[in-house]
């Protein structure tokens, strides 16, 4: 959609006139976007997790590793409805995916799709949030890929590879060689590399076939190691990394290419859990932050043609999701200012009390 210039409030596109021109907010107009990662969680904190996605988003890539995981096929139906209940917002469509464990069988697969679910999620042994009953052996696995591939299922995969004494800052380049095999062995097979955070990742997926492509946050985006020491809001995984990593990131992202778009990994962890010596690994990036965050870093950038196909087309694409602009409600991004709450339901997101140079209005 068209970058407009809006007029204060009224939203009317103006004529041109070098004394409105500089009065006149600079506006972007959207169909609302898919973010192809989130955490819902369950209990207390899923009213804040899910409507910090479904107040902006059209869709939302829905997490399995909840407490207790989404690992049964019975689970999809029953998690969904809790989502569309504490979403309550017609709007917004959940795409439900699985946690494949070390025991999932090939047979279930026909299961999770008859119930729903689009993709499934491969996280490894003991590497982040609820990861205790993870993935160390891949190959193992092969048999439930080959199923996935045969029902058209999506797999994501949590990049980092598992297992003691590798350095945490180079568990996702060495994970990339687990990826090739996959991609290698299983050509028809849609696999997502989630959350990409350095250069190798980016040029993994881009020199691997079609049916490769990665998501990446806005915190990957936007951070870098030097904002993580002494930070643990800004702790996650995997863990932001340098400066050449993000600017590799940053080009992935605004270049336009239709093999990389957004995932928030939008990850709440309550106040305590972040705040003491061992922190819960994590960002919480709601849309009304994620959004206007990356308005401004596209906008720095010279990009904001990119900004649709980054925040809908590329995923949906990917996903094969209808795309039609036309059919989905819109959402505006302004060149105003805007404040960012230092505490959302007990939780504390990203760019917490800072003023963004764009603001969001649905
Ligand atoms: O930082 C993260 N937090 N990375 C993940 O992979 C999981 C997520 C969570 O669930 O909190
Ligand atoms: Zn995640």
């Amino acid at each position: 959609m068209p970058l407009k210039k809006l007029g204060g409030s009224s939203r009317k596109v103006m004529k041109y006139s070098p004394f409105k021109e500089l009065s006149m907010p600079q506006s972007l107009v959207l169909p609302r976007p898919f973010d192809a990662h989130v955490h819902f969680r369950q209990g207390e904190m899923m009213d804040t997790a899910v409507k910090a996605i479904s107040e902006y988003f059209a869709e939302g890539l829905v997490m399995p590793n909840t407490d207790p995981p989404v690992s049964q096929p019975g689970d999809i139906k029953l998690y969904r409805a809790s989502i569309m209940a504490a979403a309550d917002n017609e709007h917004f469509h959940p795409l439900m995916t699985f946690k494949i464990l070390p025991d999932t069988s090939p047979s279930d697969i026909c299961l999770f799709r008859n119930a729903g679910a689009v993709a499934g999620k491969v996280y490894p042994k003991n590497m982040t949030t609820n990861s205790h009953d993870g993935v160390e052996n891949y190959p193992a696995l092969f048999e439930v890929f080959e199923a996935m591939q045969e029902k058209n299922l999506v797999l994501c995969l949590h990049g980092e590879h598992p297992g003691e004494d590798i350095d945490t800052l180079d568990r996702e380049r060495k994970f990339l060689r687990i990826l090739a095999l996959i991609a290698r062995s299983f050509p028809r097979l849609r696999i997502v590399m989630e959350h990409i955070s350095c250069r190798q990742s980016v040029e993994t997926v881009l020199a691997l076939p079609e049916n490769v492509a990665a998501s990446i946050t806005v915190h990957h985006l936007v951070l870098t190691n030097d904002d993580v020491y002494g930070q643990n809001h800004h702790f996650c995984r995997p863990v932001i990394k340098k400066r050449s990593d993000r600017k590799a990131l940053v080009q992935a992202a605004t270049s336009g290419c239709p093999k990389f778009f957004f995932g928030s990994d939008s990850a709440p962890h309550s106040r305590e859990k972040k705040e003491c010596p061992v922190s819960c690994a994590g960002v919480f990036a709601p849309g009304i932050v994620s959004l206007p965050r990356l308005a401004q870093l596209f906008d720095e950038n010279n990009a904001l043609k990119s900004l649709e196909r980054f925040l809908g087309h590329n995923g949906r694409r990917f996903y094969q999701l209808p795309d039609d602009p036309k059919k989905l409600p819109s959402l505006a991004l302004i060149k105003e200012k805007s404040a960012i709450a230092s505490d959302m339901g007990g939780v504390v997101p990203l760019c917490a009390g800072q003023t963004l140079p764009w603001r969001l209005e649905t």
